[in-house]
């Protein structure tokens, strides 16, 4: 099956650190549409193209940029390039292949709401790529793209950069703007919302890079041409990230509503010989959890939900038999205790108790009683938590009890796991 590259366009055809290098390619067309139209103009073009956030929720993308059209100044544009998912890779490979792409749309929508300073936050593991942001910012602004005056069109943006210190919350929008803000990196009380009051106290409009990245070629091409690709709900190409148990691991880029099945076994070449698929985590740690006759379904924002599963950031997790999917769960819940803020009592004494509990289940020391409360706890956190860590911590657990009953009850029974009994109870 052949990849379709709207995203990947340029990545090893350019010089990343070269502005001059992107232009050539026909980078910053879409900025220079864009810095001649209104406000109005600039939010029907993205309404008209339908497209949706790509950092996991799907949340439409010009509805943001309307949030922000109050009379508060100054404002910001965040990116969030904090990409903590497990298993995710897709923003790195913006980032250090095409990172001008990522600027264009932030001065696209800097310039719908009025904002000049915009700020790209980064996970600290990806510190190494700063030196190549550095200097593709440096070039753009030689260029005449980024800074004061942008294009002569008496516009002024700049961008600049900021680190993380390494926590999975600081990827939630306002735990990000904490960090950026010198604090410690813990979610706001919602609302009032970041379109309101979000960094600095400022209106703030924050998007995932992927999501970023697709406004220069809307503006370029047209939403006509964005909304042709992928299905109706779910507009443009998709970054996947497939990972696990296949023989080609890697990030793809295809329309959206490639249908799972065929990325697992067309795409990624399937599963080593003599193994056979056991589960599918969609969406990441945070994702659902799937079983084999439920991964023939289109893989775009709101069909992969009604099977079950979630598309996220679009992180593919292939498990086959040679897992436990009780130990894959535990590994999750391992993460999420060790990630969790602390500021909520849902997410920080459930979080830990969920995992002693698939614990103790591992060790074929639990009983049904046990899953009930797993059951009930996972709910309650899914509910009560505050910020979207401890609502994730609850989708595994619960996909994974729905889609693998039978796996849990093997755990309780005398029949035992084969996995875990050879592991000793200990996690893989
Ligand atoms: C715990 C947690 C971690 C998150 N990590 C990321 C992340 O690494 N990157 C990202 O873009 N969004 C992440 N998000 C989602 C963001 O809060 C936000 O919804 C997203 O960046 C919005 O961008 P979009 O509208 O372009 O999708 C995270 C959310 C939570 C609750
Ligand atoms: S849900 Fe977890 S990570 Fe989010 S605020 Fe509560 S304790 Fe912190």
């Amino acid at each position: 099956m052949e990849e379709m590259h709207v995203l990947l366009r340029n990545k090893g055809k350019i010089n990343p650190e070269d502005a001059g290098s992107y232009i050539s390619a026909g980078g910053y067309e879409g900025l220079k549409k864009a810095l001649k139209m209104t406000t109005e103009e600039i939010i029907d073009v993205v309404r008209e193209s339908k497209l949706r956030g790509r950092g996991g929720a799907g949340f439409p993308t010009y509805k943001k940029i309307q949030f922000a059209l109050n009379d508060a100044e100054p404002k910001y544009v965040v990116c969030n390039a904090d990409e903590g998912e497990p298993g995710t890779n897709k923003d790195r490979i913006l980032l250090s292949s095409d990172p001008c792409s990522i600027f264009e749309g932030m001065a696209i929508i800097g310039k719908a709401i009025g904002a000049h300073i915009g700020y790209i936050y980064m996970r600290a593991e990806y510190s190494y790529l700063v030196p190549i942001l550095e200097s593709a910012l440096k070039t753009s602004r030689e260029h005449g793209c980024l800074g004061e005056n942008i294009m002569g069109s008496g516009f002024d943006f700049d961008i600049k950069l900021r680190s993380g210190a390494g926590a999975y919350v600081c990827g939630e929008e306002t735990a990000l703007f904490e960090s950026i803000e010198g604090k410690r990196g813990e979610p706001r009380y919602r609302p009032p919302f970041p379109g309101v009051k979000g960094l600095f106290g400022k209106p703030t409009i924050l998007n995932n890079v992927e999501t970023l990245a697709n406004i220069g070629p809307i503006f370029m091409n047209g939403a006509d041409w964005f909304r042709s690709i992928g299905t109706e709900g779910s507009s443009g190409t998709k970054l996947f990230t497939v990972c696990g148990n296949v023989k080609r691991r890697g990030v793809f880029e295809f329309p959206m509503g490639i249908n799972l099945k065929d990325l697992i076994y067309e795409v990624c070449g399937g599963l080593e010989e003599g193994r056979t698929l056991l589960a599918v985590q969609t969406g990441g740690a945070s994702g659902a959890v799937i079983n084999k006759d439920q991964i023939d379904v289109m893989l775009d924002i709101d069909h992969v939900s009604d099977s079950g599963g979630r598309l996220g950031c679009g992180t593919i997790l292939v498990i086959d038999d040679s897992n436990c999917i009780v130990d894959i769960v535990r590994n999750n819940l391992d993460f999420f205790r060790d990630e969790s803020c602390g500021k909520c009592t849902p997410c920080r004494e459930g979080g830990t108790r969920l995992y002693e509990l698939i614990d103790k289940l591992c060790q074929e020391k639990g009983n049904v009683k046990d899953l009930e409360t797993i059951e009930d706890l996972a709910e309650t956190m899914r509910l009560t938590a505050l910020c979207g860590l401890g609502h994730s911590t609850a989708v595994p657990v619960l996909s994974s009890i729905q889609n693998f009953y039978e796996d849990y009850i093997k755990h309780i029974d005398k029949e035992g796991c084969p996995v875990c009994s050879q592991m000793g109870g200990k996690q893989a």
